[in-house]
């Protein structure tokens, strides 16, 4: 029995590292430094919420930590943000003007607790919004846009 329990550990160990060579090559790995803030493009207040809470997933802003390159983590957080960034980029907003609908569209993900994702606030509780950051996340999506703020 003891015999097997190690043969077993030994098996794991190996599938373990095997799995760390699987490619994630799906999202470019750009860093938390990459590109303008959101604060800096759009409403401050607002944008500092967007920086806090989304721009891992939804903007060339990634912050990496450790165990998001550690498979199978690595899988699952490279899909996010590959995913993450196809549907919303706020990098992009820097240099193209966005749209009442996509505004309206932030609002009700975060109205309705799907934004940030559940997985994601466990490991960044700062990212978690409050009510109130909600309220200025709505207030903010129904106000008419002015220039690209
Ligand atoms: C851990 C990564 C992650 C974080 C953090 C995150 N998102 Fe997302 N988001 C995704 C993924 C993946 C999708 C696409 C799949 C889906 O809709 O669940 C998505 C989809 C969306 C969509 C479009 C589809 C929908 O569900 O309405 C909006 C809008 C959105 N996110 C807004 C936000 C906002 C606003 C924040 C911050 C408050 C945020 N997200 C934080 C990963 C993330």
């Amino acid at each position: 029995m003891r015999k097997l329990a190690k043969l077993t550990s030994i098996l794991f160990v190996f599938v373990f590292l095997g799995m760390q060579f699987v490619p994630t090559a799906t999202t470019p790995k750009t860093s938390a430094t990459a590109g303008a803030r959101m604060a800096e493009v759009i409403n401050p207040q607002v944008g500092a919420i967007l920086d806090r809470s989304c721009q891992d997933c939804h903007s060339s802003r990634t912050a990496w930590p450790w165990y998001s390159r550690v498979a199978p983590v690595s899988w699952i957080v490279s899909k996010h943000v590959s995913e993450g960034r196809e549907m919303l980029d706020f990098s992009e907003w820097a240099n193209q003007p966005h749209s009442t609908d996509e505004r309206m569209l932030i609002c009700d993900a975060v109205s309705d607790g799907r934004m940030p994702l559940p997985e994601y606030t466990v490991m960044h509780r700062n990212a978690k919004l409050s009510k109130r950051d909600v309220e200025l996340i709505c207030g903010w999506a129904a106000a008419p846009i002015s220039g690209t703020r």
